[in-house]
Parts: C-alpha cells; sequence; structure tokens
C-alpha cells in the first residue's frame, strides 16, 4: 500500500478508455488509462495490460483491440468495465461489433479498432501496440475523462511498491 505513489502517479495526465477484445464467439472489456499514441506513420495506439486480466487472453487469441474514450460524465462506465471479470460485462451495455468483431460503445466520445502490432513485458504489465484501422469521432463537442477524475476506482494505492525512495 502506498498512497503517496498514487497521489503522485495521478498526476500522469492520461483518459481513461474502455478496452474492447474479442475471440470467435467471446467478447470482453476492461477499463484502462495506460494508453498512448507513440506513431503517425504506421498510426499505433500503445495499451499497457496486465497479463493477470481475463481480457489477456482474449487479447492474444483475436490478435485486436478496441479504444473507447470514455466522457467526463461516464465514470459508472469506468467503474463497470474495471469491475472484477465477468462474462457479463458487456450485457447490459449498448455495443457493436468492429469490422474485426471487437466491442465498440456508440455512447463514447471516441473509439479506435486496432490489430495487434507488437508486444514487449513491462513489469508487472505487458506493452501492447496497436496498429489503428479504424475509428470514430462519435461526440466532438464531449469533454474527455481524465484518469485523476476517477480517484481510487483503480484501487492502484495498493499496487504501488511500498519501499520507493528507500
Ligand atoms: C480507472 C481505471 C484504470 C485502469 N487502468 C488499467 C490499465 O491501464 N491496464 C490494466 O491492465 N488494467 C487497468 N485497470 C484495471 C482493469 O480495468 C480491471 O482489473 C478489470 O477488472 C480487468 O477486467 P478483465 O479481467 O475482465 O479483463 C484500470 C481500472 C480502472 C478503474
Amino acid at each position: 500500500m502506498n498512497a503517496f505513489l498514487a497521489n503522485l502517479f495521478r498526476r500522469v495526465t492520461t483518459g481513461v478508455y474502455v478496452i474492447g477484445v474479442g475471440y470467435g464467439e467471446l467478447r470482453n472489456a476492461f477499463t484502462a488509462a495506460f494508453v498512448m499514441q507513440v506513431s503517425y506513420d504506421p498510426l499505433l495506439l500503445a495499451l499497457g495490460i496486465n497479463p493477470r486480466h481475463s481480457s489477456f487472453g482474449l487479447l492474444k487469441q483475436g490478435g485486436v483491440f478496441s479504444v473507447n474514450v470514455l466522457k467526463r460524465d461516464q465514470l459508472g462506465l469506468a467503474a463497470h468495465f474495471g469491475g472484477r471479470a465477468s462474462a457479463a460485462k458487456l450485457a447490459h451495455i449498448a455495443w457493436t461489433p468492429g469490422r474485426t468483431g471487437v466491442p465498440l460503445l456508440p455512447q463514447c466520445l471516441a473509439w479506435f479498432e486496432c490489430e495487434m502490432a507488437g508486444e514487449h513485458p513491462a513489469g508487472d504489465h505487458v506493452l501492447v501496440l496497436g496498429k489503428v484501422i479504424a475509428g470514430e469521432l462519435v461526440d466532438a463537442g464531449a469533454e474527455a475523462l481524465i484518469y485523476s477524475d476517477t480517484g481510487a476506482m483503480d484501487g492502484a494505492v495498493d499496487l504501488f511498491p511500498d519501499d520507493f525512495g528507500n
């Protein structure tokens, strides 16, 4: 438990996203803040994902993922998809399949659809590169939800090391 580091790293400003994955008939989605653009040509987004998430297996098998940008008033969606893994997370949420089948959330600010273009171990996470093959700005007037606005929702205070600075 390290409240200082959780508070400090909340100042690394990112948005909040729902990452959709799918393989065969299976679909899942989870909340992520470790997302950024890393290249113009080709168009690449990077995602840091904990390999223990149930979405990771589907991501590896399907080789595709979506990045749905949450709006400022969508804290409820962030909490829903950030909650414990369950097959039913998409059951009562409006979504449509992208061209690769990954879940796209039409109520979000924008979405991107990606094909996996590489991965690299990154400590307790895996850094996944996604080549963007489609995208849409759904609500140009909306403001994005910012990671620091989610407070302690992700439980990060329990994930940071105790021994920083020692
Ligand atoms: C605000 C917020 C941000 C999060 N960011 C990430 C992230 O960037 N990467 C990650 O692997 N998990 C992140 N999580 C945790 C996952 O969303 C959470 O563990 C989820 O239950 C995983 O779902 P799954 O097991 O169904 O794949 C975040 C959670 C919240 C609430």
